[in-house]
Parts: structure tokens; sequence; C-alpha cells
């Protein structure tokens, strides 16, 4: 799809496009894989500006909610980051609207993520929920549960 407000475009992509963007974002430039990557079932998205350049990345994968354990299809968020220079503009959004479709079109009923706190606000942007109170991910940070249901 394409997003004339940012217009940045965002498809489905092998998992070597999002590793650069999600390393500098969220592991300081380090490793940046994440179990499961390469499950068929995980989708990997990114969102690339006019010229092509990657501006946005997130995965979503099939995975049991800690939350809702009675959730029929739950699926999780992880990995998402938007380069610096593109935030507030919508990259983030796209991304998240894009994947949201994308997992309801495969049946699932629910998406849950483990968000840093400082990104919670964005999530509930999103539709998302806080459903647990703070906890810490070593070498991270303060994160907070939370999670959407999707139309069937
Ligand atoms: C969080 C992040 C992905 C948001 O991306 P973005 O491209 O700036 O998001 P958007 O521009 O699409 O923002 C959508 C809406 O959320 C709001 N928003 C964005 N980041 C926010 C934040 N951290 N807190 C509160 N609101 C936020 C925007 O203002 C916008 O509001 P609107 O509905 O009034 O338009 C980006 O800031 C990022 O990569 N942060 C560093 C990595 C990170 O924390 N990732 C999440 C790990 S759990």
């Amino acid at each position: 799809m394409t997003d004339r407000a940012s217009a940045v475009s965002v498809a489905e992509v092998p998992l070597d496009v999002v590793l650069p963007l999600r390393s500098a974002v969220l592991r300081g430039g380090g490793p940046a894989g994440m179990p499961g990557d390469d499950d068929p079932a995980t989708v990997h998205l990114a969102a690339r500006d006019a010229g092509g350049r990657v501006v946005g990345v997130v995965r979503y994968s099939p995975a049991p909610c800690p939350w809702r354990p009675d959730a029929r299809a739950p699926w999780q968020l992880r990995g998402m980051a938007t380069t610096p220079g593109v935030r507030g503009l919508g990259v983030g959004r796209v991304l998240v609207a894009e994947g949201l479709a994308r997992v309801a079109a495969r049946g699932g009923d629910l998406v849950w993520c483990d968000a840093r706190t400082t990104a919670a606000g964005f999530y509930e942007r999103m539709g998302f929920t806080v459903v647990t109170g703070e906890y810490d991910k070593p070498g991270v940070g303060p994160h907070v549960g939370m999670v959407v249901a999707l139309e069937p």
C-alpha cells in the first residue's frame, strides 16, 4: 500500500531487508536477529520512502499471548522501528495498520506486544490497550504489555 501523507510504500519483505534498521534503532547497531525470524509464518514489513530507502520496519508472528491465554489465534508484534528523521510523519502508523490487516487476513484475532513505556502512547494511538503493570526487560528498560483485538 502507499500512504499519500507520508509518501511511503509498505510491503512484505525478506528478513535481510529489515535487519539493518532494526539493529540501528533497537539494538544500538548490534545483532538484531530474533527467535522466529526465519519461521515461514513470520511476516516482515518494511516501509520505503520515495527514494526506496527503508524508513520503517516491523514483524508479526503467531505466538501465544501471555495475558490473553484464551485468544484463539494470537500474533505478536516485535521489532517496530522507524528512522529518527521520519518520526511523527505517519510511517509507524502505516506499518501497524498494514500489519494488523495482514494478521486479520490470516485469521488472527489478537495482536500483542511488549511495548517500551516510551512507545506505549504510540501503540495506544493504534488501538492497543495496556494490560499489565510495568516490567523490566534487562538491557532494554521498562515495558508494558499491550493488546489489540482484531475484527473477524
Ligand atoms: C515508536 C515509533 C515506532 C513511532 O514511529 P513513528 O513513525 O514516529 O509513528 P507515527 O508518526 O506513525 O505516529 C502515529 C501517532 O502516534 C504518535 N506517536 C508516535 N510516537 C509516539 C510516542 N513515543 N508516544 C506517544 N505518541 C507517539 C504520533 O504523534 C502520531 O499521533 P497522531 O495519531 O496524532 O498522528 C518510533 O518513534 C521509533 O522507532 N522509536 C524508537 C524505537 C521504539 O521505541 N520502538 C518500539 C519498541 S516497543
